[in-house]
């Protein structure tokens, strides 16, 4: 018989499966990924960002310990793991270990452990597109765990020094797809790559919202 929490859980997914569109945020920041660079889209669930970017030329890698609603997705590399047991996917044994990529994508999952091998993960001018939910959210609805809420600023301070960040948001989003509060960021790895004097990146196009 499965427990309250269990059962909690099949909702929350199936509330996740039932959208189909990409994220907004997604569609807005996709174009900044290298023309035809491969992607990882973390913790992928139904594949719906993973069937946008795969159709904008991007080879796909998509990763989930459930992939039962990946149906559909063809010439793509599934990995069914789990992100959070070990070997960790990016260290020595890992599924994903000494793999990088143009793009990361990652929404609406949060595992701190990984953050910082996830912007490893990126080669010289990929891009990190991040979206999930964050501290405030546990007042309207799950997640609710601050396990898997973003605190203020977080992935700002995930980044910095290393990336540069292209666009940021942070706060109560009612006309989300699920509203809640939300943390986002698109971020480069480019930052080192500068042949001005004053060492500044290039600055990439505004993205329309
Ligand atoms: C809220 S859904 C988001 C799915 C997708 N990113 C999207 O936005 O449509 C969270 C996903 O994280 C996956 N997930 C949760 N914990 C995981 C773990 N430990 N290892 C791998 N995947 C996990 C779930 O299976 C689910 O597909």
């Amino acid at each position: 018989m499965k427990n309250q929490n269990s059962t909690s859980d099949d909702k929350t997914r199936s509330r996740h499966r039932r959208i189909t569109e990409p994220s907004p945020w997604i569609r807005r920041f996709a174009p900044l990924i290298p023309e035809n660079g491969a992607v990882l889209d973390l913790a992928a669930g139904g594949g719906r960002h993973s069937r946008h970017l795969q159709g904008l030329g991007h080879p796909m890698t998509v990763i989930d310990r459930d992939v039962s609603g990946l149906i559909g997705l063809d010439d793509v590399e599934i990995i069914e793991a789990d992100l959070e047991s070990e070997p960790a996917p990016f260290t020595v044994g890992g599924v994903l270990h000494g793999r990088t990529f143009a793009g990361v994508c990652v929404i609406n999952y949060l595992y701190r452990p990984l953050l910082r091998d996830l912007v490893a993960a990126l080669a010289p001018g990929g891009v990190l597109i991040y979206e999930t939910f964050a501290r405030g959210n546990e007042a309207f609805i799950r997640p609710r765990n601050p396990d898997h809420l973003l605190k203020s600023g977080e992935l700002l301070e995930l980044v910095r020094g290393r990336l540069q960040v292209v666009a940021y948001e942070h706060g109560r989003d009612e006309a989300a797809e699920i509203p809640g509060v939300k943390q986002r960021i698109c971020a480069v790895n480019d930052l080192g790559t500068s042949e001005r004097d004053d060492g500044e990146p290039v600055a990439h196009p505004i993205q329309p919202s």
